[in-house]
């Protein structure tokens, strides 16, 4: 059942301003510190972070990995009362990294060497780190733990769900098409209602190559790099089969060297059970396949199927919502609930409505519509592969790059962010995309109608400068809230809404914004007040808390990213004027001990 809030929501705080300042910054009453940055020593024989680049790629192994993105608190009692504030698993997602400052030279030209793409996909992945509340009450990593684990882009991991064994996932890693190896740009997250971790797998298609003329439709509606790929992995120089893998052109001469399906063993939604360090991460394929930003549950119902929506996160890509098959009782409910369901994708009409289109190979519907646009399907499998092809055929609307969703914990209503979208044409203009252009990004939300797959919308909020307003709605930005590129969303246990900005580069450095920020909304009166400012070229994504809402974690990622070996432009969390940036945890707390956002 659905918690009623502990406290009522206040909102008490003064709200900050915008800033260029190359720190934390935070309403007057609380503190912010910085925790657990990337290279922090966390499992094995703990290797001490070397200032300058110069650990190994072993060492990042069991280092904390690079740009912190989404994470999630559990607290070590989660699976029965669910109450411990004092000591827990904190898990985090490092969705890419920086070669220019993560290695002492900046990264060496192609071909790559060996040990650095072994410290660039090791830098990758998810951390669980088990922290616990020292004597003074400040949060410390709990040194040789065995719940501390590092599952990197190189972790064996299950696929699972309707995909497992399909033709198109067998590797020459995996003849059977069932296991694969790492996740890749884990951006969002989500949890489950049993205690599970999510992570998401985002811009995945540039890690990979695939040089022929003609792509696979499972590569080109993805993206997948023609020419050679993000960092370049498929050149390492020693290595072999391990780097060898991104490349995924057909070699039809060496069949020792074809890894044509590999790219498709990413685009999932990966579960993670992080209180087994020695659980194998799942991909569960019945959520769907493309650039999954996060996931969110809705509040679960015994009896009823479990419900979780995602963002695909690129430019006219779409959102989604899963149904379990099975329903959810708390006794039982495990991730088995993710194998079998329907997926779904949203069409917004113009009048405030809005339709689940079911994505279905047994729907005479879908499989029409895929007939009329002479698309080709050939089992559940097939459409689930190629999830953003089946959601083009559903007809589904085109949306301003959807980022993270969040589920109010009591009325079930759902806000996602759409980021921006500057391609967006004065033609292609609707009623959720309602701007062209639209570089700032906006808010919408809908409240499901029950039993019919059908739901009734609105837009919560148009980001901007200051004077932006939303039609139909009191809501205009001033300087206590402007802002722009709304990307990490989630609402606290109290009902209050805290929206992260991803500015690009040059929106943060000229825009009227400052640097990437927090803003924290009461999603009833739509009052907002902007709580955090982050330091120079970062972004703010990330965030969770203690179940007594005293602690709050929010995750710092990529600050200074234009930094250079030889030209820093940030220090932080150092701040010392000679350190390279770190991405980082910042553990919020309230200086009187009370709740935050109160
Ligand atoms: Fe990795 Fe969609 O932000
Ligand atoms: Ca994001
Ligand atoms: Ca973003
Ligand atoms: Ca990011």
């Amino acid at each position: 059942a659905v918690q009623p809030p502990p406290a009522p929501v206040l909102m008490g705080f003064n709200a900050i301003a915008t800033n260029r300042l190359d720190t934390i910054t935070v309403p007057d009453g609380y503190t912010a510190r910085s925790f657990l940055p990337m290279g922090t020593p966390l499992t094995g024989n703990y290797p001490a972070y070397r200032e300058g680049g110069t650990n190994t790629g072993a060492e990042m192994e069991q280092q904390v990995g690079a740009h912190h993105d989404g994470m999630h608190f559990f607290p070590l009692d989660a699976r029965t009362t669910g109450n411990n504030s004092a000591e827990g698993l904190l898990v985090f997602n490092h969705e890419y990294c920086e070669p220019a400052t993560l290695h002492q030279n900046g990264p060496t030209g192609l071909p790559r060497p060996a040990d650095e793409v072994r410290k660039e996909v090791a830098a990758h992945g998810v951390t669980v780190a088990h922290v616990k509340k020292d004597a003074s009450g400040q949060f410390q990593l709990v040194q040789g733990s065995p719940l501390n684990r590092r599952i990197t882009g190189a972790t064996p991991m299950d696929i699972s769900g309707p995909a497992r064994g399909h033709a198109k996932m067998v590797t020459k890693y995996s003849t059977d098409g069932t296991r694969t190896r790492g996740t890749l740009n884990n951006c969002g997250n989500g949890y489950t209602p049993w205690g599970t971790y999510l992570t998401a797998e985002e811009n995945w298609a540039g890690y990979f190559a695939n040089t022929d003329a003609a792509q696979p439709r499972e590569h080109k509606r993805y993206g997948v790099a023609t020419k050679t790929s993000r960092y370049g992995w498929e050149t390492a120089d020693s290595g072999a089969d391990q780097y060898q893998r991104f490349n995924a052109s057909t070699i039809a001469t060496d069949a020792d060297r074809d890894y044509r399906n590999e790219p498709n063993t990413f685009g999932w939604i990966v579960e993670i059970d992080p209180f087994n360090p020695d659980s194998v991460p799942q991909k569960r394929t019945a959520l769907g396949r493309f650039g999954h930003e996060g996931v969110v549950f809705a509040p679960v119902v015994e009896g009823k199927p479990v419900v979780f929506y995602s963002g695909d996160d690129s430019t006219f890509e779409y959102i989604y919502k899963y149904v379990s098959k099975a329903p959810y009782y708390k006794a039982t409910a495990g991730g088995h609930l993710l194998n079998d369901g329907t997926l779904y994708v949203a069409k917004f009409n113009a009048d405030g409505s809005g339709e689940w289109l079911a994505l279905d190979y047994n729907s005479e519907t879908f499989r029409a519509k895929a007939l009329a646009a002479n698309v080709e399907f050939s089992s559940q499998a097939d459409v689930l592969i190629n999830t953003r092809l089946a959601a083009d055929v559903a007809g589904a609307t085109k949306m301003d790059r959807p980022e993270w969703g969040a589920v109010h914990p009591q009325s079930g209503e759902v806000y996602f962010t759409l980021t921006n979208n500057t391609a967006r044409t004065a033609a292609q203009i609707d009623a959720a995309n309602p701007r062209a252009a639209n570089a700032t990004g906006h808010i919408i939300r809908w409240r499901e109608r029950s039993a019919t797959a059908a739901f009734d919308w609105d837009i919560f909020m148009l980001a901007g400068d200051v004077g932006t307003a939303t039609p139909g709605t009191d809501l205009k930005l001033t300087a206590d809230n402007h802002l722009a590129s709304p990307d990490g969303l989630a609402f606290d246990k109290n009902g209050l809404l805290w929206i992260q900005t991803d500015m690009s580069g040059s929106q943060q450095g000229t825009g009227p914004y400052g640097n990437n920020q927090m803003v924290v909304a009461d999603a009833k009166t739509r009052k907002l007040k902007r709580f955090l400012v982050g330091p120079i070229d970062c972004e703010v994504t990330g965030i969770s808390w203690t179940p007594d809402m005293k602690t709050m974690f929010v995750n710092i990622q990529h600050p200074g990213d234009r930094s250079t070996v030889t030209k820093l432009t940030s220090t932080w969390p150092a701040n010392d004027s000679t350190s390279r940036p770190r991405s980082a945890t910042v553990i919020v707390t309230k200086n009187d001990g009370g709740v935050i956002g109160s």
